[in-house]
């Protein structure tokens, strides 16, 4: 029986993705007058900020010091909260909504497992901050995904095992931490770079919690 269900924030609930890619777009433009290919977005999907960062500045051969590093990233970070402005329920990915509910009627419990330091604020403007029991914090675990540690955690904040969880994802390390979590990962998005989820559908459209759970059983 699935107990919980632990959930990615950016192109999971929100298409918040495409601003980050943006805001990264944006950066590399001013400070380096270069341009991102539409390929390195899926390396820099769901990985903490500095390593998008660090992604970006190996793709683009630079290297720069710490604290043009922290710099950028930051600078990075303040273009994306302007792009979030205007962010509002509306932006809830469509089918988000009706699944979180029929998670709720089934006693399932929700936690936010998100690698954004910007999590609880996006849940805020899309008014979600109250469907979640729990936010796993990215800044109080080791590593970032593809470890398994904010699974982990958000599992722990909900006092369950990741074993009796799923965990909802569209990048490949959201899917590869999962897997390593020991939570059943769930694939939203693109089905050809996240063939390593147990489960997948095409969008967050199709998302199906009697699916998911006939899957579920079959995998435990
Ligand atoms: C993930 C995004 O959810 O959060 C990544 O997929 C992003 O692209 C990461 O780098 C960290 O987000 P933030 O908001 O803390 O910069
Ligand atoms: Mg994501």
């Amino acid at each position: 029986m699935i107990k919980g269900a632990l959930f990615d924030l950016d192109g999971v609930i929100a298409d918040t993705s495409v601003y980050h890619f943006q805001a990264w777009r944006d950066l590399v433009a001013k400070h380096f007058n270069a341009t991102l290919p539409d390929d390195l977005e899926a390396k820099t999907k769901g990985v903490s900020r500095g390593d998008s960062l660090r992604v970006i500045l190996d793709y683009l051969g630079e290297t720069v010091d710490q604290v043009t590093f922290e710099a950028l990233a930051d600078e990075k970070n303040t273009a994306y909260i302007k792009l979030l402005d205007d962010l509002r329920p509306a932006n809830i990915l469509p089918g988000i909504t009706d699944f979180i509910a029929n998670l709720k009627a089934q006693n399932i419990k929700l936690a936010l497992a998100s690698a954004s330091l910007n999590g609880p604020y996006i849940l805020e403007k899309l008014a979600l901050s109250d469907a979640f029991d729990a936010v796993a914090n990215p800044a109080e675990v080791t590593s970032g995904k593809p470890a398994p540690d904010i699974f982990i955690a958000a599992a722990q904040a909900l006092n369950l095992e990741p074993q009796d969880c799923i965990g909802v994802e569209d990048a490949i390390a959201g899917v590869t931490a999962i897997n390593a979590s020991g939570a059943f990962s769930v694939a939203v998005g693109d089905a050809s770079d996240l063939s390593h989820a147990k489960l997948h559908f095409p969008s967050t459209a199709e998302l199906n919690l009697a699916t998911i759970q006939k899957a579920f059983e079959v995998a435990r």
